[in-house]
């Protein structure tokens, strides 16, 4: 077994519960609307498949990869045929197979996007680091880092980003996660109005973001959380003069 997997609980309801974080994966009152709400929406998700070639996410903290089906579905959707997604997710504490294919169940407003995903993940050798799948003809790639977010410097040098879903626990239960030194990795790793949000509305990520060049605006959160941040990267001066 994966030195790391996560140690979850998963209730009858659908919630999908961390003991050691004392957090849910995702809202009880409906983890699809609340991606849509939290993530694809403040990120112009659709909008950009349109706009680029290629879109490159980044995701902090994969968890059961309900943002990851999400915004595949949104692909398959709206992308042209000619555009492509690289999607790179960080992610410590490994839900292990069996117990991604039993919260899978719950995806059932993403049956088709989940089946082609749980096929590879079922073949992932835990012990690597780094691994990558391609989907629906090479024109979907999904990199998962297996390590600490706090490493993410060693394996991204010069890679760029057009979106940032920011998903970790709770700030204040999981800090290693919201760190000064994330968020400048997030300037310098963005195109020029790469956009970002999070669930959280904590003071100290919106000065940490707005410090490394991002505008940040708090919007309404998702059913009964009362806000949340969403913002984009200005465009640095350096290349405007
Ligand atoms: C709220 S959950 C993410 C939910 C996920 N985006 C989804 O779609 O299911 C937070 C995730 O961050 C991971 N995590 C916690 N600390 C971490 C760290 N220091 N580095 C990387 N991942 C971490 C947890 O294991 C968990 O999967």
């Amino acid at each position: 077994m994966h030195k790391n997997f996560a140690k979850i609980e998963i209730l009858d309801t659908g919630d999908i519960y961390s003991p050691v974080f004392n957090d849910i994966y995702f809202s009880p009152a409906g983890g699809y609307m609340e991606s849509l709400h939290v993530f694809a929406e403040p990120n112009n998700i659709p909008q950009k498949f349109f706009s680029n070639e290629i879109t490159n996410i980044f995701e902090a903290g994969f968890g059961t990869g309900l943002n990851f089906l999400l915004t595949l579905k949104l692909f398959l959707q709206f992308a042209p045929k000619s555009a492509s997604l690289d999607y790179t997710s960080f992610e410590k504490y490994p839900i292990s197979p069996e117990q991604m294919e039993k919260i899978h169940n719950f995806f059932i407003f993403l049956r088709h996007e989940s089946i082609s995903f749980l096929k590879s993940y079922s073949k992932i050798d835990f012990n690597k680091n780094f691994t990558q799948f391609s989907f629906y003809n090479k024109r979907v790639s999904l990199n998962i880092i297996f390590d600490d977010l706090t490493e993410v410097k060693k394996y991204l040098p010069g890679k760029f980003f057009h979106a940032w879903y920011l998903d970790g626990f709770n700030p204040k239960e999981n800090p290693e996660m919201w760190s000064e030194s994330f968020f400048e990795f997030m300037g310098k790793n963005s195109f020029d109005n790469a956009t970002f949000s999070t669930f959280s509305a904590a003071g100290f990520i919106k000065r940490g973001l707005l410090k490394s060049g991002f505008q940040v605006e708090k919007i309404k959160g998702f059913n009964r959380k009362r806000e949340m941040l969403k913002g984009y990267k200005t465009k640095c001066l350096d290349k405007i003069f």
